[in-house]
């Protein structure tokens, strides 16, 4: 059962949980259903929109997930997270291997968009992408240029690395637990 709520009454526990070992970024394409660990997102409104802003490394598994479906749900422990799936969804790459079946986690049917969400996370929210940008290095501050974009570490590391992150923004069609 989905338990509809608004999603910005859920933004302390999104901001809490973001920081605290991530939440989940679930994406389809290519026949497959992939996710992938989060730690950076961002939530407001934008061109009168509710929106979720995902930052996700060019050369992840998911952007390319997400640039051919457009479609994502978010999704967020409730209460303790499992870490040993945070962990494993965050440093393994789905180009790999298939993480949802290995993490034995449940898919939920979606109501709105073609993704579905994941119940062992269940705070979800259900997002199509209504713009993508990638993110211009060379106008970062040197701090977090420096720390995030290692100029020679290659794409395939799970962690920072060379390439730009691609931020999607996403609409937030539906929001709900599910229980
Ligand atoms: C706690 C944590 C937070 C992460 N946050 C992000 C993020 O915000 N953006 C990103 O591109 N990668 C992030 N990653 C790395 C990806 O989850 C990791 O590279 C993953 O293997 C990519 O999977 P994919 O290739 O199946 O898309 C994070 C990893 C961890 C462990």
């Amino acid at each position: 059962m989905k338990r509809k709520v608004n999603a910005f009454d859920h933004v302390k526990d999104i901001l809490t949980a973001l920081p605290n070992g991530g939440v989940l970024l679930t994406s389809r394409g290519m026949g497959r259903v992939n996710t992938m660990t989060i730690g950076w997102g961002t939530i407001g409104i934008e061109w009168g929109l509710p929106v979720f802003v995902a930052y996700v490394r060019e050369g992840r598994f998911t952007r390319e997930l997400l640039d051919k479906s457009g479609v994502f749900t978010v999704n967020i422990p409730v209460g303790e997270p499992d870490r040993r799936v945070l962990a494993a969804a965050g440093t393994k790459s789905g180009r790999d291997g298939d993480k949802i079946a290995e993490l034995g986690l449940t898919l939920e049917e979606p109501e709105v968009v073609s993704c579905p969400g994941i119940k062992e996370f269940p705070l979800t929210l259900e997002c199509r992408v209504v713009c993508r940008q990638k993110q211009d290095i060379t106008a970062l501050a040197e701090l977090p240029r420096n720390r995030y974009y290692p100029q020679d570490v290659p794409s395939t590391n799970p962690s920072s690395n060379r390439d730009a992150h691609v931020a999607y923004y996403g609409e937030i069609v539906s929001a709900y637990v599910i229980e």
